[in-house]
């Protein structure tokens, strides 16, 4: 299948395009490299042996997506591409709506035009926020606290419309928990800019002497040891996930929604020990203040993936922190070095 790919060049995108190209696709990556580095998109050629195409373009750009699907004659998309810092989209939510909600509105309409009737969506756990408990299962209720959530939100409404009207639009609303680890080859991982948002690359940097201490937000939570619970994915995994979405929507037109996770609640302290096994760096770390938004647990249940892709997640903590620890020590400067 002839497979474009938008935010190609970035964490998750990079280790899904390398499986696509395992798996015999063709692959044009979309991608502005405003979070992402081209040198990503060499490493994957590495990895799986040929590489994918590539276009320098922002996804809202209509004329350049125009052109990329007149060259490439994509079967299909898979849509990473769009920001994803919950705190910056309080501070800019227009740049938010416009870049993620906007944006996919212009790639939906290019895809129209063109004929071409397969997406799979990045969309997030967030959207169960806390107006049920954990796990969350894909039909508990969905709301948002932040923009960058609406964002994902309103995306998913916008293809649940879509795919109502167009009876030959196939849709796959992912819905990941905690994408963390890289490829295991160290060559490929996650290189945030600035400050990590994430609790493991921060761990991550902690533990290569980048920074000095990791605060945990919080250890008065209802939860076992009173820190928050989250669903751990490997993004090797998760990258599998897609690959199993893209198939079963080949089988027919509709939208469907299906979490990406593990199914199993580990809290931060159980994240900082496996990093500390794995790296043989001892954290230091400070229990602070409640992180605003925060919620206490939030854990997916997964056996709609199970049944309906047959993918479920193989990889443990372990070997995500062990996969982390590979890549952060082979790149200290992540793709910069
Ligand atoms: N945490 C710390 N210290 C840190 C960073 C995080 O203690 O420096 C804790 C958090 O309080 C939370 C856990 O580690 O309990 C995980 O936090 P992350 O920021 O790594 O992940 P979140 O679950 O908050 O956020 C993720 C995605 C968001 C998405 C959200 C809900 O990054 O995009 O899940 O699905 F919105």
């Amino acid at each position: 299948m002839r497979v474009l790919v938008t935010g190609g060049a970035g964490y998750i995108g990079s280790h899904t395009s390398v499986e696509l190209l395992k798996e015999g696709h063709d692959v044009l990556v979309v991608d502005d490299l405003s979070n992402s580095s081209p040198e990503s998109l060499r490493r994957v050629a590495e990895l799986a042996g040929r590489p994918a195409e590539f276009i320098e373009a922002n996804v809202g750009d209509a004329a350049a997506l125009d052109a990329a699907f007149v060259s490439f004659r994509p079967d299909a998309v898979i849509h990473f591409a769009g920001r994803k810092a919950v705190g910056e989209s309080t501070q800019l939510p227009l740049l938010y709506y416009r870049e993620n909600v906007a944006a996919t509105v212009t790639l939906l309409e290019v895809m129209a035009a063109h004929g071409c009737g397969r997406i799979v969506f990045s969309s997030s756990a967030t959207v169960y926020g806390s107006a049920s408990e954990p796990p969350f299962a894909e039909d508990a209720p969905t709301g948002a606290t932040n923009p960058y959530g609406w964002t994902k939100h309103m995306i998913e409404q916008i293809l649940a419309d879509a795919a109502a009207a167009d009876q030959e639009l196939a849709v796959a609303v992912l819905r990941y928990f905690n994408p963390i680890g890289a490829h295991e080859s160290g060559r490929i991982g996650e290189d945030p800019k600035g400050v990590p948002n994430n609790l493991l690359p921060f761990v991550a940097q902690v533990a290569a002497g980048r920074r000095t201490g990791l605060q945990v937000f919080g250890n008065d939570y209802p939860t076992p040891d009173g820190t928050g619970l989250r669903d751990y994915i490997h993004v090797v995994d998760l990258a599998q996930g897609h690959l199993a979405a893209l198939a079963r929507i080949g089988e027919g037109a509709g939208c469907h929604v299906w979490n990406l996770g593990t199914g199993r609640p580990l809290s931060v302290l159980e994240v900082i020990e496996a990093y500390q096994k794995a790296s043989g760096v001892t954290i230091p770390y400070q229990i602070v203040a409640r992180r605003p938004g925060d919620v206490a647990a939030s854990y997916a249940d997964v056996s709609k993936a199970e049944r309906e892709l047959g993918w479920r997640a193989q990889r443990s903590l372990d070997q995500a922190c062990a996969d982390t620890v590979r890549w952060q020590s082979n790149n200290p400067d992540g793709y910069a070095g």
